[in-house]
């Protein structure tokens, strides 16, 4: 059985993995303006990804008998700025969730909820993941100008994720 505490902060996190899908959706919608597919294509799979990470804490919530509670979702921006800009804000925002993932698991711990603790492992190994992707397309994009051939190709390339 979780502990009320647990399953607050459990809550919590539904909300703020489906927040960050909703702001990926939102960044999708941004690049679609630039008219970079490619990128576009990228943020609604990490759409996608983090609609997953909610259900998985949907599901775990239930598993351990306790009660989903969800909550309200602000409005994503509706700006971006440069295709560099927006994915520094994509970096930021993965480095803001890996922070709440930790403070997840201190909770657990502090609660003495091994199962949780086990439970969160995914997510800190995911959120390495996540940051390291999202820096590494950062890094790219300052190393080439906004409109020319490199970005062309870039978009081209983010536009295969998830067909490897
Ligand atoms: Fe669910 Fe991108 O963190």
């Amino acid at each position: 059985m979780l502990s009320q505490k647990m399953q607050d902060a459990l809550n919590a996190q539904i909300q703020a993995e489906a927040y960050s899908a909703w702001l990926y959706l939102g960044m999708a919608a941004h690049a679609e303006q630039l008219n970079l597919r490619g990128m576009a294509h990228w943020l609604r799979v990490q759409h996608q990804e983090e609609l997953g990470h909610a259900y998985k804490l949907f599901d775990f919530v239930h598993e351990r008998g306790g009660k989903v509670a969800l909550r309200t979702l602000e409005a994503p921006p509706a700006e971006y700025g440069t295709p560099l800009q927006l994915f520094e804000q994509v970096y930021k925002h993965e480095q803001h969730v890996t922070s709440l993932i930790h403070k997840l698991y201190e909770t657990a711990a502090a609660e003495k909820d091994l199962a949780t603790q086990v439970f969160l492992n995914w997510f800190v190994t995911e959120q390495v993941e996540e940051e390291a992707s999202a820096l590494e397309i950062v890094e790219k994009l300052k190393m080439i100008p906004e409109k020319s051939g490199a970005m062309f190709q870039l978009d081209k390339e983010l536009g295969k994720r998830g067909q490897d």
